[in-house]
C-alpha cells in the first residue's frame, strides 16, 4: 500500500452485462466513445479521481474484454460475476480482489464514459467530511426507469427507490440515480452483507445501502452533475449520443480557451485532441486521436489529422490528409490533396499541391513542387527519403528512397530521382525533349490526302 489507509481510493467499475442491445461481436464497453474504448474512459475516470487499485467486474466468458483490461490494469485487476444477480451482487463480486482496499471506493461504470473526474473527487470530498454514502445523481429530462434519490427536509440524502419499487410520489421526484457510488470500503461491504433481494426486480440492489445507512444513523450526501454527464450506452443509438455529447463538451471547451472553430458541429474530435489558442479551425475537420496544435495553426476545410503534431503558424489543407507521424514545423504549409505520413516537415516548408510525403524529412523552406511523391514502399520495406533545408523539387518528380536531396540542390520537374542528389546540384530524370519544326503541317497532309500551303 502506497497511501495512508484514511485517503487511500479504490474504484470497481461493473461490466458485467451482456450488452445484447449493441447487437455486436465486439463486447459493448470496448465500443468507442471518441476514438477511446469505454471500458478506458472508465479507467481513465477512475485513475483521474486517484483510484488505485482498480478492479473491473465481468462475466466468465468475456475473453476479449478481460484481455484488454489487464493489458491495462494488470493481472488480477478482473473480478467474475458468475450470475447476474443485481449491482449490489456485482460489487460483492469484487469484494476478494478489493480485499486489501482500506480507503474509499467508489463504484463506476463501464458503459458510462463521460462521467467527470470532478464529479468523482466530490464524492470522495463527501465521505471525508463524514458522509457514509456518496451518490452522483442528476435531474433527468425524463427520470423514466432510474432511480430517484429521496431526499429528507434537510437535504440530506434518505435513500434511492428503484423506479419498478417507487410510489407515484416518489415517480415525480426528478432526481436520478447515476448508477455512481461511493462509500468506505469496509462499510460499502458490511452494508452490501445487508442487502436483500426482496424487491420488484428480484435483484441486490447496491442503491439499498443508502437506506440502510441511514437506518443505522449515518448520514449520505447527493452530488449532483449534469445528465449529459451521466449517459450510459446501451445501444448504438445511445453510442451516437454519447459521442454527439462529448463533441458538444470538447468543442465548447476548445472554444473557450482562445480556438476558433468556425462551423463547431461539423469538427470532430478525439478524446485527446489538443488545440492551442489562436488556432483557426475550418469547416468539416476530422481530429483522430494523437493530435496536437499548436498555437496560430490554420486548418481549412476538409482535413483529416490524426497521429500529428503541428506546430505554430502552420496553414494545412484544405483536403489535406495527416496520417500518424507527421510533424509539421512552424509556419510549414501542407496544401490541398496531401498526404503526409511517418515525417517531418521543417519550419516553412511548403507542400501545397497533390503530393505524397511518407517516411521521410523536408528541410526548412524546401519547396516540394505539385504532385512530388516519395516512393517509400518497395513492396516489403519502407525507406526514407530527405530533403534538405531550402531545396527546390520541381512538380510531378518521384523520388525513389532510400535517396536524399541536397541542402539547396534542385530537381527538374518529371523527374525519377533514384541516386543521391548532392547540395546545390541540378538533377534533371527524364525523357530529353525532342523538336522537330513543321512536323505537325506534314503530318496532317499526309492523313488528309490534302496540302495545307
Ligand atoms: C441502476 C440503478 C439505478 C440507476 C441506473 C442508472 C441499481 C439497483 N439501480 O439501474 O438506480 O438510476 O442504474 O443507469 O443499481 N451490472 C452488473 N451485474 C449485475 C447487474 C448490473 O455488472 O448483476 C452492471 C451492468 O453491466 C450495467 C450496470 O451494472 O452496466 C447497471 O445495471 P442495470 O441492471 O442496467 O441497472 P439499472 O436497472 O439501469
Ligand atoms: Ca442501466
Amino acid at each position: 500500500m502506497t497511501q495512508p489507509a484514511q485517503t487511500q481510493r479504490a474504484a470497481v467499475i461493473l461490466a458485467a452485462g451482456k450488452g445484447t442491445r449493441m447487437k455486436s461481436s465486439l463486447p459493448k464497453v470496448l465500443h468507442e466513445v471518441a476514438g477511446k474504448p469505454m471500458i478506458d474512459w472508465s479507467i481513465d475516470l477512475a485513475r483521474r479521481a486517484g483510484c488505485d487499485p482498480i478492479c473491473v467486474v465481468c462475466s466468465p466468458g468475456q475473453e476479449e474484454l478481460v484481455a484488454h483490461i489487464e493489458n491495462r490494469l494488470g493481472a488480477g485487476s478482473v473480478a467474475f460475476q458468475h450470475e447476474q444477480l443485481g449491482t449490489g451482487h456485482a460489487v460483492q463480486s469484487a469484494a476478494e480482489a478489493l480485499s486489501g482496499a482500506g480507503g474509499s471506493l467508489v463504484v463506476l461504470y463501464g458503459d458510462t464514459p463521460l462521467i467527470r473526474p470532478e464529479a468523482v473527487q466530490d464524492l470522495f470530498a463527501a465521505l471525508d467530511a463524514g458522509a457514509a454514502v456518496g451518490v452522483l445523481g442528476f435531474h433527468a429530462r425524463e427520470p423514466g426507469a432510474y432511480g430517484r434519490l429521496i431526499l429528507d427536509d434537510a437535504g440530506a440524502l434518505a435513500r434511492i427507490v428503484e423506479a419498478k419499487d417507487a410510489s407515484a410520489e416518489e415517480l415525480a421526484v426528478t432526481l436520478c440515480n447515476s448508477g455512481v457510488i461511493a462509500a468506505p470500503a469496509e462499510k460499502m461491504f458490511s452494508l452490501l452483507g445487508q442487502v436483500t433481494n426482496e424487491n420488484a426486480k428480484g435483484e441486490y440492489y447496491l442503491t439499498d445501502i443508502v437506506g440502510l445507512a441511514r437506518a443505522a444513523g449515518h448520514r449520505n450526501t447527493a452530488v449532483v452533475c449534469a445528465e449529459d454527464d451521466v449517459l450510459g450506452v446501451n445501444s448504438r443509438v445511445q453510442l451516437a449520443e454519447a459521442n454527439a455529447a462529448f463533441q458538444a463538451r470538447r468543442r465548447r471547451e476548445l472554444m473557450e480557451s482562445g480556438v476558433t472553430l468556425v462551423a463547431p458541429e461539423t469538427v470532430f474530435l478525439s478524446h485527446d485532441t489538443e488545440i492551442a489558442p489562436d488556432c483557426v479551425i475550418e469547416p468539416n475537420v476530422v481530429f483522430g486521436p494523437g493530435v496536437v496544435l499548436a498555437s496560430h495553426v490554420h486548418v481549412r476545410a476538409f482535413s483529416h489529422i490524426e497521429g500529428a503534431h503541428v506546430a505554430s503558424g502552420a496553414v494545412i489543407g484544405p483536403y489535406a490528409r495527416l496520417r500518424p507521424g507527421a510533424e509539421v514545423g512552424a509556419k510549414a504549409r501542407v496544401g490541398n490533396f496531401v498526404e503526409i505520413k511517418n515525417a517531418r516537415l521543417e519550419e516553412g516548408a511548403k507542400v501545397n499541391h497533390l503530393s505524397y510525403v511518407g517516411d521521410g524529412f523536408v528541410g526548412a523552406g524546401a519547396n516540394l513542387g505539385a504532385g512530388t511523391i516519395f516512393c517509400n514502399y518497395d513492396g516489403y520495406n519502407k525507406h526514407q527519403t530527405r530533403v534538405g533545408a531550402g531545396a527546390f523539387v520541381g512538380s510531378n518528380s518521384a523520388l525513389v528512397a532510400p535517396v536524399t536531396i541536397g541542402k539547396g540542390a534542385y530537381v527538374g520537374s518529371g523527374s525519377v530521382i533514384t541516386e543521391d542528389v548532392p547540395e546545390d546540384a541540378l538533377s534533371l530524370a527524364r525523357g530529353k525533349q525532342v523538336l522537330r519544326e513543321g512536323w505537325a503541317i506534314r503530318y496532317r497532309a499526309k492523313m488528309t490526302g490534302e496540302s495545307e500551303e
